[in-house]
């Protein structure tokens, strides 16, 4: 008879078959042990300064000295952990309730539920809002906490293909008008670094009388004029019924929200598991998201600057012939043939001292894997340029991908994760 830890095994020896020579690649890549402050553009790490390109601090904030100092000063004083209690219980203190009421602003929506994760804001906003006999339609690309929502919920899922909205159409046209809908989508899709087509979704929304949840943990402090991303981006915020994201990038400490209209805001406060059932964000934290809140309004240049290097790398990168798609967040992928990548990423630190992420499947569709960039403003051209060097020389002695963009695009389509 089978055994339920089988597949573990067999998991396994998928990894090791699909690794081959470079199995032992992919064992150095996934043990790396990362200093403290690994946010930083330079770190000391297995005896060497490396420059990392490959954490979410988009705007620098993890280590700016006033959300560490906000921190620090509810950490001396209370404890690092405190409140330790869950929201409806013992955990809502008068700084979660601040940085709700702030972040509502910044949104410009009604209200605001501050989690203690991205993953449990978006997760736990689906499941308990797709009630019975109602119908949520999920982006194929979304991140996991959107499929994960989408499957606890107690009524109908199903997933569109990424981005297309001849099929997501097709789907709301099979639903009936009058049942209670749900379009759920990524703002900015994390592996690929393209945008959700949100001025078309938002008019299929319309047409189909869905409501519509953005995920926008990759576009919030990067895109729109004010950084507050995707739905600014594209003119059509008042028109995205619920905005949720993490604070674990561009805010760089950690958690995650929700905003939306106030009856929403307040069902969430009872219903959502996510918001429910677990502790509430430590207070220390919640005072640096303040923080890095008010810093994110107040130092527009540090978005502009992020955009710089950003720009300059796409640009350095399509002149060498890398496949990079169309990104136009602020994560930036490498695209390569089967697990290409992972010697890639191996090289990259051994032999040029960086640090870049290692995606693969089933983040990505099987036979694709992802050198996955991730800039932050703190970066100087210098850094940038030893990236692109670095790639450019990799690929032009063993090819990362010979297919054009528009195939990687297919091949997603393809492959749902
Ligand atoms: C698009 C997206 N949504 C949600 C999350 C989850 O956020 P958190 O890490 O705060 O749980 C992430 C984090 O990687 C993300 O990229």
């Amino acid at each position: 008879m089978a055994d339920l830890f089988e597949k573990c095994d067999v998991f396994m020896q998928r990894m090791r078959r699909g690794a081959g020579d470079d199995f032992d690649k992919l064992s150095d890549v996934f043990s790396r042990v990362f200093p403290l402050d690994n946010c930083r553009p330079h770190i000391q790490m297995r005896g060497r300064e490396l420059l990392q390109v490959s954490t979410n601090d988009y705007l620098g904030f993890a280590l700016h000295p006033e959300a560490v100092a906000a921190a620090r000063a509810v950490t001396d004083e209370h404890g690092a952990g405190t409140p330790l209690g869950a929201r409806p219980l013992t955990g809502t203190t008068a700084l979660h309730l601040e940085l709700e009421e702030k972040l509502a602003k910044f949104r410009r929506t009604e209200a605001c539920a501050v989690h203690n994760l991205g993953l449990g804001a978006m997760a736990g906003t689906i499941a308990c809002l797709v009630g019975r006999n109602e119908r949520v339609f999920v982006d194929s690309y979304a991140h996991g906490c959107v499929h994960d929502g989408a499957r606890l919920a107690r009524g109908q899922a199903s997933w569109f293909k990424h981005n297309d909205l001849a099929d997501l159409e097709r789907q709301l046209k099979e639903c009936p008008l009058d049942q209670p809908k749900l379009i759920a989508v990524d703002g900015v899709y994390g592996m690929s670094g393209e945008l959700a087509p949100l001025p078309e979704i938002v008019a299929l929304k319309n047409k189909y009388k869905a409501r519509l949840l953005v995920d926008d943990a990759h576009g919030t402090g990067v895109l729109g004029e004010n950084g507050r991303g995707t739905a600014e981006h594209f003119g059509v915020e008042d028109e995205v019924d619920l905005h949720g994201g993490t604070f674990a990038k561009s805010f760089g400490t950690f958690g995650g929200y929700m905003c939306g209209p106030k009856n929403v805001i307040e069902f969430i406060r009872f219903q959502s598991q996510g918001y429910v059932l677990t502790k509430a964000l430590p207070a220390a934290i919640t005072a640096a998201t303040i923080k890095t809140l008010e810093l994110m309004q107040r130092m527009p240049e540090r978005r502009k600057k992020l955009w710089d290097n950003l720009n300059m790398l796409r640009a350095g990168l399509r002149k060498a012939g890398l496949t990079i798609g169309n990104p136009q967040g602020a994560v930036t992928s490498v695209w390569a043939k089967g697990m290409r990548a992972l010697p890639t990423i191996y090289e990259l630190e051994h032999t040029y001292g960086i640090i870049a992420n290692l995606v693969l499947y089933p983040a990505v569709p099987i036979n694709t894997s992802i050198v996955r960039i991730t800039l932050s403003c703190l970066h100087t051209p210098e850094d940038v340029q030893r990236v692109i060097d670095a790639l450019a020389e990799i690929h032009a002695r063993d090819p990362l991908q010979d297919g054009e963009p528009a195939e990687i695009s297919t091949a997603l389509a393809d492959n749902p994760v």
